[in-house]
């Protein structure tokens, strides 16, 4: 199972997590189904995913008790601004079809609508009213981040970016830390369709610690703090990416999977990406 880190709150999360994009409602249903028999705890979801139905029919067809699980959604860009949050989530609790969300975040920061500072201090409330247990942010730079720390009265617990071996985000993960807001990756794997898990030097390693090439990318995010959410809809995989709680990468190797860095250009920039 997957051990917990502390938000700045005082509440746990799962450092490992399933990611659903871009599984429809049937197949993510299947999916949770699948996870949380495996011994996944963490769910990440989003308005966006338009998978939220599908997300609180499997944690109740699991049989786990929801309070055993974290789940994650996203507020979309349309629910910005104002008390528009209060019906982004009452809509998002209505098709999880649960009474609070472990996580809130901001989807993006849309800066052309400046909107999220006014989101943020809705977010703020409510959390206050318990709908919500932790709130944060995803796809922000440091800059918006600045605005929020200076403009609003909580810390983002979280900022969940696209982050992996490729994409390493330093000076993004360096502020973040610095301000006590854990990082997220997202498309932690390289995303799909994407070459990282097919770099010679992974495969090289993977003989040397008898795993996988996910599972090595894997644990390089956790050996560095961050909260990871791996998306799978293939049972088998799901269990693979779970199995890295038995190994840790030694300091060399950690810093050999350096030479997988695309450098700063790479990665796209939050408001295009599906995620
Ligand atoms: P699938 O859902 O068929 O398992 P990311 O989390 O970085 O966005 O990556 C998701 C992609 O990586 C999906 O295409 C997913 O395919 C694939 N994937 C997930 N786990 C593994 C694994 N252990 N080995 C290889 N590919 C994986």
């Amino acid at each position: 199972l997957s051990p917990l880190i502390t938000l700045n709150d005082g509440h746990g999360i799962p450092q490992l997590g399933l990611g659903t994009w871009p599984l429809d409602d049937e197949q993510v249903t299947a999916a949770v189904v699948h996870a949380l028999e495996a011994g996944y705890r963490h769910i990440d979801t989003a308005v966006k995913y338009g998978n939220e139905e599908g997300v609180g029919n499997g944690i109740r067809a699991s049989g786990v008790n929801r309070s055993k699980i974290f789940v994650t959604t996203k507020l979309d860009g349309e629910f910005q601004g104002q008390d528009r949050a209060v019906a982004g989530l009452e809509g998002s609790l209505t098709r999880l079809g649960l009474d609070y969300v472990d996580l809130l975040l901001i989807h993006w920061p849309l800066p052309g609508r400046d909107d999220f500072v006014s989101t943020w201090k809705t977010f703020e409330r409510l959390q206050a009213q318990g709908k919500v247990r932790s709130i944060g942010v995803s796809n922000f730079k440091p800059a918006h981040l600045e605005r929020l720390l200076a403009e609003t009265d909580v810390v983002p617990a979280v900022n969940q970016i696209q982050l992996s071996p490729a994409i390493t985000r330093e000076a993004e993960r360096e502020f973040n830390a610095g301000h006590g807001i854990v990082t997220e990756s997202y498309s932690p794997l390289g995303g799909s369709g994407a070459s990282l898990l097919t770099a010679p030097l992974l495969a090289q390693l993977g003989e040397k610690y008898d795993k996988t090439p996910a599972q090595l990318v894997l644990r390089w995010h956790i050996e560095k703090g961050l909260v990871v959410i791996p998306k799978s809809g293939n049972p088998e995989r799901m269990r693979e990416n779970l199995d890295i709680f038995d190994f840790s990468l030694d300091r060399q190797d950690l810093a050999e999977l350096a030479i997988l860095d695309e450098g700063p250009g790479a990665g796209n920039d939050s408001d295009a990406t599906g995620h």
